[in-house]
């Protein structure tokens, strides 16, 4: 008989700092990645998959750190199926109370076909990766790669070998997006089903959201037996993105009564994680998604208005305070005081040391001269301006632009570049144009701006703007943003961000996690 359909619980297992971050331009500086792990830690995730050891030494360092600062969680490294990188990733992991080695190989016609193994050599391999894995670690998690494009025979094959050589979790991916709920539902029961050993150990599921399905098919796993979801805050993730950590908690929170599992996590918690992690991710949350979308709980329409002002249930299913979600109001002002604004940031998720606050102070109180009401939401893109300026080898020291219906538009910048002050004018296809080109002309480079994109905070013509930018070289993605009353200095402040982050990047060389070939198990 099968115990795992007994339990009630499901383990929550994020990959916000593997899977997430393999997002082109999510990656998270190390102590972004720090608090982001602590925040999981703090919300009740019961594992942390925080990062691929093997991929960079930035990977490695914070992997090692997450693990030695972790209180409760479990702390988990990825590993493809080579024995260097099951040792790399213990070296990390090994630091934590509670660690995990989660190795995988691609199982599926496809994926076998890269590294140009048998189906006899990789299950070979197979055992012999998690057989050595579980010599290191009593916690060993497996994962066939396009599990849900394998052959169900060779599928419950590889599973078999990967249980008797010591998996203690078996994770079944549906890397690409492909499966629907009937189908991942019924994956999980055949396994459970036919695989010896099957009931003694913990079944996962790990979706992505190429089709839209990821929530439903983690969901439908779960009622055919799995008993840990694989997910990320906000779904990030390459592509689509992963299952949402915040769709599976609140679904089963709401509705108890047909999925009557329990997870440890927090909910409450939710809306200061999305936060953080939009920030330092530089991925805005779409506007209607979810659970965290900013218009996840508005109402806009007069019919709704009037039936939540007579009883909330009429619209709402679940409170927003749930989700950690306080009423929006005005909150400060120009007379507003710093411990005011600490206090404030905090609510919101924001821990600031106090160089930082001194910094977010000063811009704090610029907008309020210039902005007579400052809502949450306005401190929340005053923090997605980068907050270590004086690590930035470049800084903006002012600019001007001539702007109009009669061009060509010109734009007079100065930077500090390494210490140094620089100055250019320029003209341009518009102010932007004008003044991206001053940038390119004292700094050079050969990134090339994949997106720019502004969006207005609040409503009102003195609205801040926020300015999301991702440019890319040599195959490094990068984003940059920045918020500003003014729509020309925000832009440039976002691309200078960037800028920054890819002086960086290039500087610390080694390999990123994209560049990494995930099939390489030869
Ligand atoms: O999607 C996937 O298959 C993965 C594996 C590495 C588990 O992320
Ligand atoms: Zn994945």
């Amino acid at each position: 008989m099968n115990t795992n359909t007994k339990q009630d619980r499901v383990l929550i297992f994020d990959t916000t700092l593997r899977d997430g971050e393999q997002s082109p331009g999510a990656t998270m500086t190390h102590a972004e990645k720090l608090e982001i792990a602590n925040l999981l830690d703090e919300m009740g995730v019961d594992i942390i998959e925080a990062g691929f050891p093997i991929a960079s030494e930035g990977d490695f360092a914070a992997v090692s750190e997450i693990a030695r600062q972790s209180q409760n969680s479990v702390i988990c490294g990825l590993a493809r199926a080579q024995l260097g990188d099951i040792d790399r990733c213990w070296e990390a992991v090994k630091h934590a109370a509670k660690p995990r080695i989660h190795t995988f190989i691609g199982t599926s016609p496809l994926h076998r076909a890269i590294p140009n193994l048998t189906m006899d050599e990789m299950a070979d391999r197979i055992h012999e990766t998690v057989t050595h894995a579980r010599n290191l670690c009593d916690n060993v998690q497996w994962s066939p790669m396009d599990a849900t494009r394998t052959e169900e025979d060779y599928l419950c094959r590889t599973v078999e070998i990967a249980i008797k050589a010591g998996a203690t979790t078996i994770n079944i991916p549906d890397t690409v997006g492909y499966t629907a709920p009937r189908e991942s539902a019924a994956l999980i029961q055949m396994l459970l089903e036919k695989v010896p050993g099957a009931d003694e150990i913990i079944f996962a599921t790990h979706c992505h959201n190429d089709l839209g399905m990821a929530t439903a098919n983690s969901l439908a796993a779960v009622e055919a037996g799995a008993r840990q979801i694989e997910c990320t805050i906000n779904g990030l993730g390459e592509r689509a993105g992963n299952t949402a950590l915040e769709e599976v908690v609140m679904a089963m929170k709401v509705r108890n009564d047909i999925m009557p599992y329990q997870t440890g996590v927090d909910s409450t918690k939710i809306m200061n994680i999305s936060r953080r992690v939009a920030t330092v991710s530089g991925f805005e949350v779409q506007f209607n998604k979810a659970i965290v979308g900013k218009n996840a709980f508005a109402h806009e329409s007069g019919i709704h208005q009037d039936g939540m002002l007579k009883n909330a249930e009429t619209f709402e299913i679940m409170r927003p305070e749930d989700v950690g979600l306080t009423e929006t109001n005005i909150v400060m002002g120009k007379h507003s005081g710093r411990a005011a604004l600490r206090s404030k940031l905090e609510d919101l998720g924001f821990e600031l040391g106090d160089n930082q606050l001194k910094d977010v102070f000063v811009r704090f109180k610029e907008l309020a001269d210039r902005k007579k009401e400052i809502y949450e939401d306005d401190l929340i893109a005053l923090m997605r301006t980068s907050t270590d300026p004086e690590e930035d080898r470049i800084r903006l020291k002012s600019m001007r632009v001539v702007c109009g219906t009669d061009g060509p538009q010109q734009a007079d910048m100065v930077l500090i570049v390494d210490g140094a002050e620089l100055s250019t004018t320029q003209t341009g296809d518009g102010p932007v144009d004008a003044s991206f080109r001053c940038i390119k002309e004292m700094v050079s480079h050969s990134a090339r701006l994949q997106l720019y994109q502004v969006h207005a905070v609040t409503e009102g013509t003195d609205a801040q703007a926020t300015v999301s930018v991702r440019m890319e070289e040599d195959g490094r993605i990068v984003t940059g943003q920045s918020a500003d009353t003014d729509t020309v200095v925000a832009s440039v402040r976002a691309y200078i961000h960037a800028l920054n982050r890819l002086l960086v990047r290039r500087e610390k060389g080694g390999t990123d996690k994209r560049e990494i070939n995930y099939k390489d198990v030869g």
